[in-house]
C-alpha cells in the first residue's frame, strides 16, 4: 500500500468493484456482446439540445455562471417543475449542478453530522451510501420486496426510525427496480417526516419515464412538505443527456444560499456549454422527449410477457427503463448466472447485489437497447434458462 493510501480516512464507504471490472474485461474477449445492464440511455441527445450547446460555442459562453446556474435556466427549471409537477419553486430555489449526482454529495456534506442516519429505498442507487458516508453519516436501507412490485411499504420506513433518523431518500421512480410509489403511500411518507422531523430527499430522476396506469406525486407539493423536502431532478435519463452533466436541487432559498457555499468550493459551476444545451432540452419541444418515452414503452411492452414466457418472475416496473428480475430458480447465485450468461450468451447484465440488494436473488436489465437488440438477447437468454434448468415460478 502506498504511504497515501496508507493515511486515508475511513470515511470512504468502498464499493467492490471487482465483480465489474471481471464483467468487462470477459465482454472485452467476446465477439458480440449486448449490454442489457446499462442506465445510459442508447439514443442520441434530440438535435435542438446539441444545437444550442454549438451556438453557445460559437457565442464565447464560455466562462464562469454564478454558482447556483444561468438565472434564465433557473428559471426555466423552476417554470417546469411547476408545469410537469405542481411544484411552487422560484429561481431563487434551484441550484444546477453537475447532474443529480453532485447534488446528492452538496446534500449530504451540507446536512450530516457524523452518526447521523439516513434512510434509503432499497434496493438503491448506491451512490448515496457513498454520499451519506463520505459526510459521517449511517445509511439505513429501507428494504422493498417483489411482491409489492418493490413498491415503499409505510411498516418498513416506520420500523427504522430512530431518534438518530435524520433524513429520508425517496427514489421513485426508482432505480433498479423500475418501482413508483403509490400516491397514498408517499402521503404517509410525509405525515411520518412531519411527525418525526425528517428531512426528504424526493430524487425525481425518472418521474417523466413513468407508464400507464402509474401516478408520480412529488411529494413536496404536500401540506407542509416544501420546507422539509429537497427535490432533486436532472436532464441524464429524459433528455437523453448523461454525459452533459446537469441537474439540479430544489430546495427553500435559505438552504440554497448556504449549500452554495459548498458547491462553490467543488465545483465553482456546471459546465456553463452543457447548462445552454440543458435551458434548450427544458424550453424546447417535448416531441422527441415523448418519442423516446414512446419507445420505452414499446420495449417495455415486449420484454415483460418475452420474461413471463421464460418462466422468470420481476417486480412490475412502472417507472424509468429497468425491469428486477428473480433468477433464483436457476439455482445460481446472481452474479454466477450474469456471469455465465455472457461467457455463453454475450448477453450482459448485473446483479441486484451491485444495487446494496439483501437478496441476491435478482439481477437488473435495462432496456437500453434498440427493439431488435432486445429482441435477439431474449431469444439468447431463452436458450440459456433451457439449458440451465428452469426458473423460479
Ligand atoms: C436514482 C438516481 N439518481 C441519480 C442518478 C445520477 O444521475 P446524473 O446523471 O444526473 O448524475 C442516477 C443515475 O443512474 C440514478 O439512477
Amino acid at each position: 500500500m502506498s504511504v497515501i493510501a496508507d493515511k486515508l480516512t475511513g470515511r470512504i464507504v468502498e464499493e467492490d468493484g471487482s465483480f465489474r471490472t471481471r464483467m468487462l474485461a470477459i465482454a472485452a474477449t467476446l465477439p458480440s456482446v449486448i449490454a442489457m445492464g446499462r442506465g445510459d440511455p442508447d439514443f442520441h441527445t434530440p438535435a435542438h439540445i446539441t444545437a444550442a450547446a454549438k451556438k453557445a460555442i460559437d457565442d464565447n459562453q464560455h466562462h464562469y455562471t454564478g454558482p447556483t446556474g444561468l438565472p434564465q435556466l433557473r428559471t426555466a427549471i423552476a417554470a417546469d417543475l411547476k408545469k410537469e409537477y405542481g411544484l411552487d419553486y422560484g429561481a431563487d430555489d434551484i441550484v444546477v449542478t453537475a447532474g443529480v449526482q453532485e447534488s446528492i454529495t452538496l446534500i449530504m456534506l451540507a446536512l450530516i453530522n457524523p452518526g447521523d442516519e439516513v434512510l434509503i429505498t432499497s434496493p438503491r442507487f448506491t451512490t448515496y451510501d457513498t454520499a451519506v458516508g463520505l459526510a459521517g453519516g449511517v445509511p439505513v436501507p429501507v428494504p422493498t420486496f417483489q411482491k409489492d412490485d418493490f413498491a415503499l411499504d409505510i411498516g418498513e420506513i416506520e420500523k427504522r426510525i430512530t431518534a438518530k433518523t435524520k433524513m429520508f431518500v425517496l427514489v421513485s421512480p426508482n432505480n433498479p427496480t423500475g418501482a413508483v410509489t403509490p400516491p397514498d403511500v408517499i402521503r404517509k411518507i410525509a405525515e411520518l417526516a412531519i411527525k418525526h422531523d425528517i428531512l426528504i430527499i424526493s430524487d425525481e430522476i425518472y418521474a417523466k419515464i413513468i407508464y400507464e396506469g402509474n401516478e408520480h406525486l412529488s411529494i413536496a407539493t404536500l401540506p407542509g412538505m416544501k420546507e422539509r423536502t429537497i427535490t432533486l431532478n436532472g436532464f441524464s435519463k429524459t433528455y437523453a443527456m448523461t454525459g452533459w452533466r446537469v441537474g439540479y436541487l430544489a430546495a427553500p432559498a435559505d438552504f440554497v444560499t448556504k449549500v452554495t457555499e459548498v458547491r462553490h468550493t467543488l465545483s465553482i459551476n456546471t459546465c456553463t456549454i452543457s447548462q445552454y444545451a440543458a435551458l434548450a432540452a427544458v424550453t424546447g419541444p417535448h416531441e422527441p422527449i415523448q418519442a423516446m418515452i414512446d419507445e420505452y414503452a414499446q420495449r417495455r411492452a415486449f420484454l415483460l410477457p418475452a420474461l413471463d414466457e421464460m418462466g422468470l418472475t420481476y417486480g412490475n416496473p412502472g417507472g424509468a427503463f429497468y425491469v428486477y428480475i428473480n433468477v433464483s430458480g436457476t439455482g445460481m447465485s446472481t452474479p454466477d448466472f450474469c456471469e455465465r450468461l455472457l461467457r455463453e450468451t454475450g448477453v450482459m447484465l448485473f446483479p441486484g447485489t451491485m444495487f446494496g440488494d439483501h437478496d441476491p436473488s435478482y439481477i437488473r436489465m435495462s432496456f437500453l437497447q434498440p427493439l431488435p437488440l432486445i429482441k435477439e438477447a431474449v431469444e439468447r437468454m431463452k436458450g440459456f434458462i433451457a439449458k440451465h434448468g428452469k426458473a423460479a415460478a
